[in-house]
Parts: structure tokens; sequence; C-alpha cells
């Protein structure tokens, strides 16, 4: 839906319909050619048909600060621990800075070439529209094969227009084949994709819950190679209980836990799923109507592609619809987040004492048979608490299913340690009481993150590779280095 107006909003089905009809006069098209052929993945390049929206978009720049989620939240690094995911975790920032979040992330480690580091291609997959270029160049399968420090050079741009618009019609399209998979796979008919779909969609192709699925192939020479592809987990469902089912029959884990040894699943930003099941998309409301907004400058009116948390604006978004003063919907918004916190606390809290006590009955000689019941209920615990709240803005896109994922998290967990003091107890530590993981220094120890270790290393990385990356990259003809002035260099480990 485009655009509803408060007198609208009465609730009725009726005003509902009326507002549809409003929209479709309102959807601005563009139907410019930039590029002849192929992708542009130059996101100033752009700029000279659209200066509106690419001065918008740059603006995604100013979202700069570095929010370390594991100082904040420490039971993180003990939940995901023997996962990258302990070693560095930050709220996400404005698009702008894609690229340089995944490069700084000592999640992806210290290359020192194209074949050496822990991650794979993948791990570029939503972060830049050099990455629908690269599909097209080398083909999906040889896109996804490899270590992600093979595509250093070619993979500069953050997200931008090539993303979500197609070059040569400059209308909205689909750059992400998985996205179109999961789709047909839910029951979609592409072909039956509207333009006001299209509003959501264009999210979806990143905000959403993924794996890399393990795909042998041979390619052209008839060399035999392995890929991680992107896949959304859509077939049975977008709910946590649907994609639980479907990694399970598939027995898939992203990692053993290292102090439970669960056979754990990471949830990764199930946010255009859990945005479904709320009121606003029952109503019809996308996700550009509350992040993308309709401004004008000079006469002219565009969609707004600074893209962050529409609390910034709440007069220019949300009192579009409602008819509230702003100061009491800020209000009625912010003691929203407080309930989720407080029921979101106690699941954190109970599922990283389930892994410490699991720790220590393996430790005192627990068996198989005794631990493999706990070990489902923590990955079922957890994998409820990280869907429910891994996408960020989860719980105002849809606070009930939040709230009833904590609640049922919580009580699988809280199961699970029933059953931990039984074991416990039979191995003579009945009084065991898991260790303070507090503070994100003590957390990280309990998970075995040798931090200064990964920043020296992370360091060097920056100092050597990546400064041939970037070279390679301007020679190439991919990376125009104007388009990052201005650009900071913030980190969890270095500001
Ligand atoms: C994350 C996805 C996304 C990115 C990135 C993006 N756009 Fe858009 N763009 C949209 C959406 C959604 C709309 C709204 C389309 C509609 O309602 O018809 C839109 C609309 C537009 C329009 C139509 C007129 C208007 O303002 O509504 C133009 C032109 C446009 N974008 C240009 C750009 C340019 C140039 C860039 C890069 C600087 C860019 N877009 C980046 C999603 C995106
Ligand atoms: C190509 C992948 C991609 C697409 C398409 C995309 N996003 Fe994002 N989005 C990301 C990533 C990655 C981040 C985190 C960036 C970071 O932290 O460096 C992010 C961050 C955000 C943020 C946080 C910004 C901030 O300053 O805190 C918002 C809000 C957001 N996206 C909304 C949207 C909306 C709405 C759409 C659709 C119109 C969309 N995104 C489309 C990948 C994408
Ligand atoms: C009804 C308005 C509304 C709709 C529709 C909506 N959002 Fe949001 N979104 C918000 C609000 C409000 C927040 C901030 C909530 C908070 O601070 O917890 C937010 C937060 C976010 C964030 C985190 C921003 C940050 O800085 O942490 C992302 C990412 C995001 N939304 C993406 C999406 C995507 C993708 C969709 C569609 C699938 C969508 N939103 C639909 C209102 C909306
Ligand atoms: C395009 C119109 C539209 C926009 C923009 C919009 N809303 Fe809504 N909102 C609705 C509709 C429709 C409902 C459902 C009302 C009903 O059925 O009674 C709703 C319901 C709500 C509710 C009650 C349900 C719940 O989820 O708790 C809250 C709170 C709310 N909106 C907050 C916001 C905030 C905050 C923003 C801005 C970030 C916003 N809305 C933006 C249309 C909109």
């Amino acid at each position: 839906m485009k655009k509803m107006y408060k007198t609208l909003l009465v609730g009725s089905t009726l005003a509902i319909t009326a507002m549809t009809l409003t929209v479709t006069t309102m959807t601005a098209t563009a139907e410019t050619m930039i590029k002849k052929e192929g992708i542009e993945n130059h996101n100033e390049a752009w700029a000279p048909h659209f200066p509106l929206q690419y001065d918008s978009w740059k603006q995604t720049i100013q979202s700069e600060q570095i929010d370390d989620m594991l100082a904040k939240k420490p039971q993180l690094a003990v939940l995901w621990a023997g996962y990258g995911f302990a070693k560095d975790y930050n709220a996400p920032r404005g698009h702008f800075y894609a690229v340089q979040d995944n490069i700084n992330s000592l999640r992806t480690g210290a290359p020192v070439g194209p074949i050496s580091g822990p991650m794979p291609t993948a791990c570029w997959s939503c972060k830049s529209p050099d990455v629908p270029r690269m599909m097209a160049e080398v083909g999906e399968m040889e896109y996804f094969t490899g270590k992600w420090a093979k595509y250093g050079d070619e993979i500069v741009n953050p997200i931008g227009c090539a993303d979500c618009h197609d070059s040569q019609t400059s209308e909205l399209a689909l750059s992400r084949p998985y996205l179109k998979k999961a789709l047909e796979v839910s029951g979609v008919k592409l072909d039956e994709i509207t333009k006001d779909d299209m509003r959501s969609l264009a999210c979806a192709q990143c905000h959403v819950e993924y794996y890399f699925k393990k795909t042998e192939w041979t390619d052209k020479g008839g060399e035999q190679k392995t890929a991680a592809v992107v896949t959304l987990p859509w077939a049975k469902g977008l709910g946590a209980e649907d994609m639980e089912k479907y990694y399970d029959e598939i027995e898939f884990k992203d990692w053993t836990h290292q102090i439970s040894k669960a056979p754990m699943l990471k949830a990764q930003h199930p946010g255009y799923e859990l945005y479904k099941t709320g009121i606003h998309a029952r109503s019809d409301v996308s996700c550009a109507d509350c992040h993308m907004p309709t401004k004008s400058k000079d006469g002219k009116t565009y969609s707004d592609h600074n893209l962050q948390s529409p609390l910034n604006d709440i007069e220019n978004i949300c009192l579009n619809c409602h008819d509230q003063a702003e100061e009491d919907f800020r209000n009625i918004v912010e003691q929203k987040l407080e309930r989720k916190e407080q029921l979101m606390e106690i699941a954190m809290d109970n599922l990283a004492k389930a892994h410490l006590e699991a720790g220590k009955a393996w430790e005192l000689g627990a068996t198989e048979a005794e631990m493999a019941d706990i070990l489902t209920d923590i990955r079922h615990g957890q994998w409820r608490w990280d869907y429910s709240i891994a996408s960020h803005g989860s719980f105002f896109h849809a606070p009930e299913e939040t709230l009833r994922l904590l609640a049922v998290s919580n009580e699988i967990a809280q199961r699970a340690r029933l059953k931990l003091v039984k074991v416990l107890a039979k191995y003579g530590a009945v009084d065991y009481m898991a260790p303070d993981f507090s503070s994100k220094e003590k957390a990280q120890k309990l998970a075995g993150v040798d931090l200064a270790t990964l920043v020296a290393e992370k360091q060097q990385f920056k100092a050597t590779l990546l400064q041939e990356w970037n070279t390679q990259a301007v020679k190439k003809g991919n990376l125009n280095l104007d388009s990052r002035k201005g650009m900071s260099d913030k980190s969890s480990y270095s500001n």
C-alpha cells in the first residue's frame, strides 16, 4: 500500500479497500535505462538519472554508530560459543556500511589469500550490487563456490540501486535467485507479483532467514566442486516451527555448541517472515510504507531511500496513518519494547545456563543417551529465541508472535534445565551453579574466544590484503574511490 490517510484508519474493511485504490495512482515509476546490458553496480552511476533518490540513499552513511551487542547482552557469547557470532556481533547500521561491516567483522577472519579464511563466498550475498553482477558473470554455482576472500576485489560497492532496481528499466526487480526459488517453493507465482508486493519483497531479498546448502556440481571443464548455496528454508512454511521442522528433517545444524555439544541452529534475520505475522502486514502496510516515506523537494516527490528506524521520523511516517500526538505515540512504542526486553532476558539467561550446566554434565561423565533429549531441547529453545529477536525491529513488526516465541523458548530452556538437575545430581553435582557471564569479557572467556589475537590478525589483514583488494578493485573498474568519501571506519574493536 503506497499511502494511507488518517481519516481512513477507522479499522473497517471499507477503509482499507479505499486506501488500496488511492495507492495505485500514486505509485511512481521511472523507466529509465541506466545501462544497455548487464548490471550497473556503481551506485554513483545512477545519480545523474535520479538525484533525489540517490542523495537520500547516500544519507545512510550517517548511520555509522557501532552498537556492540556482545557488550550489551553478554549472554550472547555463551549462547553462540563455538560459532563466529561469539567473536563479534553489532546492531545493524546504514546500508552504506554493509561491505565495510562484513570486512571489519571478526567473523570473516583474516585471510591471507583467495583460498584462506573461515567463511564461504555466500557471506557477501546480502551486501552489494556486485553480487548479482558476479552471479551474471561467473554463473550462480561458481559464485557460491570457494572462500569469502575470493571476491575481495570484486564485491566493493555497498547495498544500492541494482540490488533492488533493474539496470535496463530501472523498475523494482528481484536480483537474488534464492528469493525467487523460495517464493516458488512456498507457493507464490512469480508472474503474479504486483508492484505493491515489491515494496516488501525488495527487502525480503536480504531481511530473511537462510542457510548455506552444500551442493555438489560439475563445472564446464568437468571439475567436481562443492558450493555453499544461500537457501531459504521456506518449503514447509515461514513460521519458526515450520522452519525448525525443515531443518530437523534434513538433520541440519549450523554448528555444534562448544560447551553443551548441542547441534545448533543460528537464525539469521527472519525479518520478512516475522513481519508477515503482524497486524501491519495483515493490513497491507509494506516495508517501504514505514521505511521509505514519500518526501518532496523543489516540487518533486520521491521515496526517501534513507532506510533507517522509522522511530526517527514518527511524524512523517506513522502519523500519516495514526491519529495521535507524536510524544504519546513514542511512549506507547517504548513501553511495548520494554515488555519484550524483560522476556528476552529471562529466555537468554535460562538458555545460557542450560548450555553451561550441560557442559558440566559432560565433564562429570554423562552419557550420550542421558544427554540426547536435553540437547534437542536446547536446540529447539534457542532456535525460537533467536528467530524471534534476530531480525532487528522484530518485536515492533510482530509483537504477539515475538512474545509467544520468547515464552515458548523459555519454557523449553527450563525443561532442559530441570532434566539437567537430575543428571547433575546423579554425578554428584546437585548444587552446581553456572559460572558468571555478566560481562563480554567473562562470557567470551567461557566461550573460548581469544579476542586479542583475533583483533591483531584482523588489523594485519586490513593493513595488507585489504589494501591490495582495493587497489585491484580500482584497476578492474569495479570501484570508484570517490564513492567512499566521508565514510568512517568503525568497528567493535577500534573506533
Ligand atoms: C533496498 C531496496 C532499494 C534500493 C537499494 C534502492 N531502491 Fe529505489 N526504490 C525502492 C522501493 C521499494 C521504491 C518504491 C517503489 C514504488 O513504490 O513503486 C523505490 C523507488 C525508486 C524510484 C521511483 C520513484 C520514487 O522515488 O518512488 C526511483 C527512481 C528509485 N527508487 C531510484 C533508486 C536509486 C537511484 C537507487 C540507488 C541510489 C535506489 N533506488 C536504491 C527500493 C530500493
Ligand atoms: C542486498 C541486501 C539488502 C536489501 C535488499 C535490503 N537490506 Fe536492509 N540491511 C541489509 C544489511 C546487510 C544491513 C546491515 C548493514 C550493516 O550493519 O552494515 C541492513 C540494514 C538495514 C536497516 C538498519 C539501518 C540502520 O541505520 O540501523 C534497515 C532499517 C533496513 N536495512 C531496512 C531495509 C528495508 C526496509 C529494505 C527494503 C526496502 C531493505 N533493508 C533491503 C541488507 C539489505
Ligand atoms: C508499520 C511500520 C513498519 C513496517 C511495515 C516495517 N517496519 Fe521495520 N521497523 C519499524 C519500526 C518502528 C522499527 C524500530 C523498532 C525498534 O526500535 O525496535 C523498525 C525496525 C526495523 C529494522 C531495524 C532497524 C534498526 O536500526 O535496528 C529493520 C532492519 C527493519 N525494520 C526492516 C523492515 C523490513 C524488512 C520490513 C518489511 C518486511 C519492515 N521493516 C516493515 C516499522 C516498520
Ligand atoms: C500505511 C499506514 C500505516 C503506517 C505508515 C503505520 N501504521 Fe500502525 N497500523 C496501521 C493499521 C492499518 C493498523 C491496524 C489497525 C487496526 O486494525 O485497528 C496499525 C496498528 C498499529 C498498532 C497497534 C497494533 C500493534 O502492532 O501493537 C501500533 C502500536 C502501530 N500501528 C504503530 C505504528 C507505528 C509506530 C508506526 C510508524 C513506525 C506505524 N504504526 C505506521 C497502519 C499504519
